[in-house]
């Protein structure tokens, strides 16, 4: 089968991914300001457009978002400069900027309305034309990845510098780590433990399926880590950001790529990348989540990186301290299952004596459930019910 891997080289084109079905996007709504700015004519209208607007509403070909089909290729006829765009703007004629999310190093992020369905995406371009490459190589890596895939952000389209990305409606870790901070109280301190190792689980089911694929995501942080509520109010967990994703092992020599606070020790040297990289990556992240710090001081970038790559460890003690009181036992468990995540060495072949990384996603998620199977109260049996003998 393709997506196997040949002896030296990863072949991870045309793979046939298994697909999960996820739930349709939910429609939004028509509105009138998406039917003004399509018709250049209504734009100039001094009467209310909204006959016209209903009469384009029936055009609109409303279906669901298929999670199943390929990843569509977009041609543009147009070049533009899809970093400036603002609301009401068409980008490739199809999708309408309502407003941008967000931005990082690499990306600009557009919510946008695809007219063609009438769902909500997002729309990925690059902040800067000589980052353009790095959009490319993103795209590459949503077709490794494959569609529908729970816990990875679902690519729908792909074009010349832009990626159409389903719109994940959440927050980013980053808030929920600010939103709910760690408390001494025994109750919320175990909830929050709970929490935490679910949402770490779900990290590691997504890299388990991207790792099968022979993709490395290598930028792990809070911030590319998107949470929606599920059911039952259990939050959902989306890997974003694949734009550093890459194939591995990474042979490309000496480049250090990504946040030099979340880099893993080989990251910094500049040495291949592989797996192993992600589950470091994940380690922090998941300290984070119990500390509600950063897992280094902030400094100026170049101290930083010196720091880390004299060993600076990172900063789990004031958790320890604080929480070993209200619960020794689960307190030490977690940090020797961090300490396992972003162990210095990938395998006992490394020299020095630091903790050897856990070996794949999946036995790191095995360890996190392991814990998560420990410390989840046992739901006590309903008391009987008191009624009255009737008379
Ligand atoms: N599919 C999405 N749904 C919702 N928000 C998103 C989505 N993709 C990106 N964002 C928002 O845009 C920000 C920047 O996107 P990201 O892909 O991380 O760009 P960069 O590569 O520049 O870091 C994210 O941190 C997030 O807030
Ligand atoms: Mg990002």
């Amino acid at each position: 089968m393709s997506g196997q891997r040949t002896a030296g080289s990863l072949r991870i084109k045309n793979l046939l991914p298994q697909f999960r079905s996820k739930p349709a996007l939910p429609l939004k709504p028509p509105t009138i300001r998406h039917l003004q700015t399509i018709d250049p004519l209504a734009r100039t209208l001094d009467a209310t457009p909204l006959q016209l607007v209903a009469e384009r509403l029936v055009d609109l070909e409303v279906t669901q978002v298929d999670a199943t089909g390929p990843i569509e290729t977009l041609t543009m006829s147009e070049a533009r400069d899809l970093a400036s765009l603002i609301e009401g703007d068409l980008i490739a004629s199809r999708y309408q900027v309502e407003r941008m999310l967000g931005r990082g190093g690499i990306g600009k992020v557009y919510l946008c309305t695809d007219l063609k369905t009438n769902a909500q995406v997002t729309v990925k371009t690059s902040l800067l034309p000589e980052l353009e490459k790095h959009i490319t190589a993103e795209s590459d890596t949503y077709r490794a990845l494959g569609r529908g895939r729970k816990n990875i952000v679902d690519c729908l389209a792909t074009g010349e510098n832009m990626i159409v990305l389903e719109f994940v409606q959440g927050e980013a870790l980053t808030d929920f780590i600010i939103n709910r901070p760690m408390t001494s109280v025994e109750s919320i301190f175990q909830d929050h433990v709970i929490a935490a190792l679910g949402i770490i689980s779900d990290v590691f089911r997504g890299l388990e399926y991207a790792h099968d694929r022979g993709v490395v995501h290598a930028d792990l942080s809070p911030d590319n880590i998107l949470l929606t509520r599920g059911e039952r109010g259990k939050k959902e967990v989306t890997i974003i950001d694949w734009g550093l994703g890459r194939a591995y092992p990474d042979r490309e020599p000496g480049m250090m790529m990504g946040k030099p606070m979340y880099a893993s020790p080989e990251q910094l040297r500049g040495e291949d990348i592989d797996l192993q990289t992600d589950i470091f990556q994940a380690g922090l992240v998941l300290n984070e989540m119990l500390t509600g710090r950063r897992p280094f001081r902030e400094s100026s970038i170049l101290v930083l990186i010196r720091r880390r790559l004299s060993g600076e460890a990172f900063e789990t003690a004031g958790w320890t301290k604080s929480f070993a009181p209200l619960n020794r036992d689960l307190t030490l468990t977690i940090q020797n299952l961090i300490l396992r995540m972003t162990g210095e060495r990938r395998s006992e072949e490394e020299p020095g004596n630091g903790l050897v990384r856990f070996q794949s996603a999946l036995e790191a998620r095995l360890a996190v459930e392991k814990i998560l199977a420990e410390i989840r109260p046992v739901a006590s049996p309903l008391p009987p019910p008191n009624i009255s003998p009737l008379d």
